[in-house]
């Protein structure tokens, strides 16, 4: 696979990769430079990983061209909580896990995410540094990769950096009962797609994504957004990074809502960098890359 390095330059500072998530936090103590540390595949064997080999390791399935492939990605503590103290992911996470979540993205035609996190994430467009860039157009992709805003209440600001920053335009997802003239406000500014009557319908989604040719499908949550994913059966890949932080209190989970009746995973890889760990997940019925969760 071509060469796709993140450097510093791809960290999510407004204009770049925006969102929180993945800011090393110096609550935690992380503050120095994180794009040389080492990180070390533990299973399913063990040995250290460059850039080039976690990308490996993160590459979409060649056997998915053509039909929506769906990963997800999410933060958890060690209590299970995807909200920091602050409400948010970035305190959370780490280095190791800042540098997966801007390789995912590099990987990614679009990033698929529910107006919950949108708006808690202060979402900006995602903009790949030239680097990865270049590897994107080598690849067939858009230099960046699209965001697709799930949302009903359409409560997004039109003027806000998502939808009128620089780069690919935003996508906003909205069902039928939506109001109209937030619909309007937002077409000015969006690429507005109504799809489902009552309630947003994702099956419809990821096809519509895909006959875009979007097949290569990043959700970065929340975790209702998540929930609903995974009781429609629609996930593929599940990427999971626990942090090594106990946080307490009361928060949402990485999935919020109905119990999922098959929820059986089989672990595909367990990466580490200082106590992080970063986990890759397949539906345990898994035996080909169309089965799904
Ligand atoms: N740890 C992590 O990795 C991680 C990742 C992401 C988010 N988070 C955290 O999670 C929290 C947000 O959680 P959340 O669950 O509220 O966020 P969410 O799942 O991103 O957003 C939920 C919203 O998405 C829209 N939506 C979802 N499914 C829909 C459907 N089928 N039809 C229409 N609209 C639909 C609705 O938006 P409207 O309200 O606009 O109708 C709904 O209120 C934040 O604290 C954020 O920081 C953590």
């Amino acid at each position: 696979m071509t060469s796709q390095r993140i450097r510093p330059e791809h960290s999510r500072s407004p204009g770049c990769f925006s969102g929180e998530r993945g800011r090393p936090h110096p609550e935690h103590g992380w503050t120095g430079p994180w794009w040389d540390q080492a990180v070390q595949r533990i299973f399913p064997d063990r040995r250290d990983l460059d850039d080039d080999a976690i990308l490996d390791a993160y590459a979409y399935p060649a056997a998915h061209a053509g039909r929506p492939y769906l990963r997800a990605n999410m933060v958890i503590s060690l209590d299970g909580a995807a909200q920091g103290r602050d409400g948010r992911s970035g305190t959370l996470s780490s280095p190791a896990d800042r540098r997966v979540f801007a390789m995912l993205r590099g990987l990614a035609d679009v990033i698929l995410v529910g107006a919950g996190t949108a708006r808690a994430e202060k979402y900006g467009p995602a903009e790949s540094g030239p680097d990865v860039a270049a590897d994107r157009l080598r690849r067939g992709q858009r230099p960046n990769p699209q965001i697709a805003v799930v949302s009903g209440r359409l409560a997004l600001d039109p003027d806000g950096p998502l939808l009128s920053g620089p780069g690919e335009p935003t996508i906003v997802v909205t069902h039928a009962r939506s109001s109209p003239e937030r619909r309007r406000a937002l077409a000015a500014v969006a690429d507005v797609l109504v799809i489902g009557e009552k309630k947003v319908d994702l099956a419809a989604v990821l096809g519509e994504l895909a006959t875009r040719g979007l097949t290569r499908i990043l959700c970065e949550g929340g975790p209702h957004l998540l929930a609903e994913l995974v009781l429609a059966g629609l996930l593929d890949e599940l990427c999971l990074t626990v942090s090594p932080i106990v946080r307490g209190g009361e928060a949402l989970g990485a999935l919020a809502g109905d119990l999922v009746p098959d929820g059986a995973m089989r672990l595909v890889h367990v990466l580490e960098e200082d106590g992080t760990l970063l986990t890759r997940w397949r539906p345990q019925r898994d035996s080909s890359t169309s089965d799904r969760l």
